[in-house]
């Protein structure tokens, strides 16, 4: 495998062709003993260090958005040279993805909001150009502070995560209410949770959760934590379910035109954002 280092910033693993083009269904998110290695090593150190005290650091260093001002432009042409390490299913620059995501739900005939939130969906992934190792900013999401699902990815490999020692953390609802709300929870921390709080008050509510959880797999394709979900929780669900199939199925081999296309987006982007705002 090739690799590409950025200078001060980030080993990332580089591109080799995806397997097949339009794959069957059954062949997306294989995790088993088949797994690449390198996706088998980047989920070992993400159930190691993805504790409670972790993301609550991050929570803090983040969310006040104190990073950068930059436009969604600005953010989508760093996003060529990053390749997701976590990822079984696309090894093409993120930015291709985010076109693919978005082509495909308007090609379904989706409303431009919700083809907008494929577009920039992954744009989180910025944390790894702030520093963020692979394993606090892509892959599968979850709760911390309670007890890990075993719905969750690879489940074995939080034997390593020093919250599997902390009782509290361990019981089925931890630190938090039954029925509080996603909204109410740390979830590990990634590109999801980043994100949500950098576009939120320029998207519809919709949109922003789709982005704020399109990752917590364990959830939206498993049925897995129902006993953490408010009623608006319940309501959002499908959202993040039709999401889903875009976001996965979409990584195909196929061609786009992205010179053809980049007037649409421009337009899109625009509709909803100002020239800069807060990273
Ligand atoms: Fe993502
Ligand atoms: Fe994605």
């Amino acid at each position: 495998m090739l690799s590409l280092i950025i200078p001060g910033l980030l080993a990332i693993a580089g591109c080799h062709a995806a397997e097949t083009p339009n794959k069957e269904k059954e062949k997306y998110r294989v995790f088993d003993e088949t797994t690449a290695q390198h996706v088998k090593d980047f989920y070992r150190a993400n159930h190691a260090y993805q504790t409670l005290e972790f993301v609550l650091e991050k929570e803090k260093e983040y969310l006040p958005l104190r990073h950068k001002k930059m436009g969604i432009w600005e953010a989508f042409s760093i996003f060529d040279t990053l390749v997701d390490e976590s990822d079984p299913d696309l090894d093409l620059p993120q930015s291709y993805h985010l076109f693919q995501t978005a082509e495909s739900l308007r090609k379904d005939g989706h409303p431009r909001w919700l083809i907008l939130t494929g577009f920039l969906h992954d744009l989180g992934k910025m944390l790894a150009f702030f520093g963020e190792p692979q394993w606090a900013v892509v892959g599968d999401t979850f709760p911390v502070g309670c007890a890990y699902s075993d719905k969750i990815v690879f489940p074995q490999y939080f034997d390593r995560n020093p919250d599997l020692q902390v009782p509290l953390y361990q019981t089925k609802t931890g630190i938090y209410a039954e029925g509080c709300g996603f909204d109410k929870i740390h979830m590990s921390w990634g590109h999801d949770e980043y994100l949500y709080h950098v576009v939120k008050d320029y998207l519809p509510p919709e949109a922003a959760y789709i982005i704020r959880y399109h990752s917590f797999y364990p959830a939206h394709l498993d049925g897995a934590y129902t006993y953490l979900m408010n009623d608006y929780d319940k309501q959002m669900l499908p959202y993040l379910e039709l999401f889903r199939g875009y976001d996965l199925y979409s990584k195909t081999e196929e061609k786009l035109d992205l010179e053809a296309l980049m007037p649409y987006y421009q337009d899109l982007v625009s509709e909803f954002f100002p020239s800069e705002i807060d990273w």
